[in-house]
């Protein structure tokens, strides 16, 4: 069989459709494949690396039926969460009866929080394990983005992998979204590999974050690839914002915190790979590490590679970034390729069993920096649900690395909702992470270290140094009330900021 690259840049595009062994197909065509009651996987991790044109194509086809008195929704797995033209056109045509494990677009949150998508939210680390060991419903089909496929079955990723190889062995069905925005010339980014299950799996053989152990493309038996749909849309990732204040004083904490655990030895003088979550306060505080005098060039072993980071790789200041996907706007991408080879080294896309190993993460002591929506005295935070329960995004991979993270942070502006609501409160209403692996609580007004304080002395330092100064009154009166214990905690008042909030508008009323 020969082995032809699909690529769009060097040769005609239609010589390539035409060689090709697979039927190449519109994406209505193809989303005439899926069926009602059928379980779907898909690639991508973030928006980065999703199908675009097929999940779109299904919306549609869901409409019409819908339109038509028949019924037609489907189960949804992915690595992450994806794009607008996925979670977003699907959950808008009613199309989802089950969603998992991670998801954050407005509409797709929407449907969940009114109760017509079951949503099951999953450390992202056990997803593909999840899937493999048939705790999980078995996709039937699997719906991937590549940025090239060869007839003998070799799919290549575009800019994120998440569970792509697990659901393309475990799927009877294969559709290839092939996008001829993304050059081939990508190959060699990814390492791809899937673990084996017990009682035979064996160690992760990553000692550092730039160690390759698997392929640059995912194999499959071509024979399940029913079709191929071309489309050239670019990513759905947005730019990021300008760093507001808070951000900005958040950020700076982070970065004085850590040099001052360089200087004081407690974290090595070459540093230690990061993992950074995602969104505007990651992305300041990687460029507040990037910018210091002190930190020295270091090394990141995360699941999302963000804007900030190809700036630093760019200036010298990022060694290497490992990740399941570059999520990075339109422009960043642009200068990736604009500059592969410098890259190339540079950037490792890997399943996300890997990315997230818990293994891997504590054999490399990963710095780890997340974003909390709120924390308690105790130091859990919940990263997940607003007042115990709308759903937010979901964990994500903020478990996998905060439990086994060297040293694990947790970020939050000290308020929210213009000050309405505290982030620091006596208890969460969720808890995502407990206070055994929450070792650091970071806000604009500074730093609580809890490593090695009772229950008590972490609940005053975390009023004095990270509580907003409107509400430190009114959490010390908490603390002074509650009853005689080990632990500081009143069961009668924990939520009354909660309540506070749901029945007056603002917890300054409790
Ligand atoms: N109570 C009520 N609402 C709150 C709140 C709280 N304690 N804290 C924040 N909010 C609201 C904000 O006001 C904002 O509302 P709006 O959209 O109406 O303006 C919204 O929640 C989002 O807040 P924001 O500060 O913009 O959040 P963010 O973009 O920094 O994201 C998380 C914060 C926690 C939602 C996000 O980091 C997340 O989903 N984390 C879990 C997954 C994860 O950590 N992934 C990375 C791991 S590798």
């Amino acid at each position: 069989m020969f082995s032809l690259f699909l690529s769009r840049k060097h040769v005609p595009f239609g010589v390539f459709l035409f060689a090709m062994d697979y039927r190449i197909v519109s994406a209505d065509e193809a989303a005439r494949l899926i069926h009602h009651g059928d379980v779907v996987g898909f690639s991508g991790f973030t928006a980065a690396g999703c199908p675009k044109e097929v999940p779109s194509a299904i919306a549609r086809r869901a409409e019409q039926l819908h339109a038509q008195g028949e019924p037609f929704r489907i189960s949804v797995i992915t690595g992450a969460s994806s794009g607008d033209a996925m979670d977003g056109a699907l959950a808008r045509a009613d199309a989802v009866a089950l969603r998992l494990p991670y998801q954050n677009v407005a509409d797709m949150r929407k449907a969940i929080n009114e109760g017509r998508v079951n949503y099951t939210d999953l450390h992202l680390s056990e997803v593909a394990q999840q899937l493999r060991y048939g705790f999980l419903p078995r996709p039937r089909v699997a719906i991937v983005e590549a940025s090239s496929i060869t007839s003998r079955g070799e799919i290549v990723p575009t800019y994120g992998v998440g569970i792509l190889p697990t659901i393309c062995q475990l799927a009877e069905t294969i559709i290839v979204e092939l996008n001829v925005a993304v050059p081939e010339a990508l190959r060699g980014l990814h390492d791809i590999a899937e673990l084996a299950d017990p009682p035979h799996r064996r160690e992760i053989p990553i000692y550092t974050p730039s160690e390759r152990i698997g392929r640059d493309c995912v194999r499959v038996n071509p024979s399940k690839i029913a079709c191929v749909v071309v489309t050239d849309r670019t990513t759905e990732v947005a730019a990021f914002h300008e760093t507001d204040e808070v951000t900005a004083r958040i950020a700076q904490n982070v970065a004085t915190f850590l040099e001052n655990e360089m200087h004081n030895g407690r974290i090595p003088q070459q540093f230690l790979p990061v993992q950074s979550g995602v969104g505007n306060i990651a992305n300041a505080i990687l460029k507040d590490l990037g910018n210091s005098p002190i930190v020295p060039p270091f090394e990141m072993y995360t699941e999302v590679i963000q804007d900030s980071v190809i700036d630093l790789i760019k200036w010298g200041r990022i060694r290497i970034a490992s990740g399941s996907s570059l999520t990075c706007s339109p422009k960043k991408i642009e200068e990736i390729l604009a500059s592969l080879e410098f890259f190339r080294p540079r950037l490792v896309l890997r399943p996300t069993e890997y990315s997230n190993s818990p293994e891997v993460i504590r054999r490399l002591g990963i710095i780890s920096i997340n974003t909390a929506l709120e924390a308690d005295l105790s130091g859990a935070v919940n990263s997940s649900h607003v007042l115990g329960r709308r759903m937010m995004n979901g964990i994500g991979g903020s478990c996998d690395f905060t439990r086994n993270a060297y040293l694990s942070i947790f970020t939050t502006p000290s308020t929210a909702k213009g000050g309405a609501v505290s982030c620091i409160v006596p208890m969460v209403s969720h808890q995502d992470h407990s206070e055994h692996s929450v070792k650091v609580l970071v806000t604009e007004y500074g730093v609580a270290d809890l490593r090695g304080l009772s229950p008590r002395q972490r609940a005053e330092r975390i009023i004095s140094h990270c509580a907003h100064p409107d509400y430190r009154p009114l959490l010390h009166d908490y603390l002074a009330r509650c009853p005689k214990g080990h632990t500081p905690f009143d069961l009668a008042h924990c939520f009354d900021f909660h309540q506070a909030f749901a029945t007056q508008g603002d917890m300054r009323k409790v």
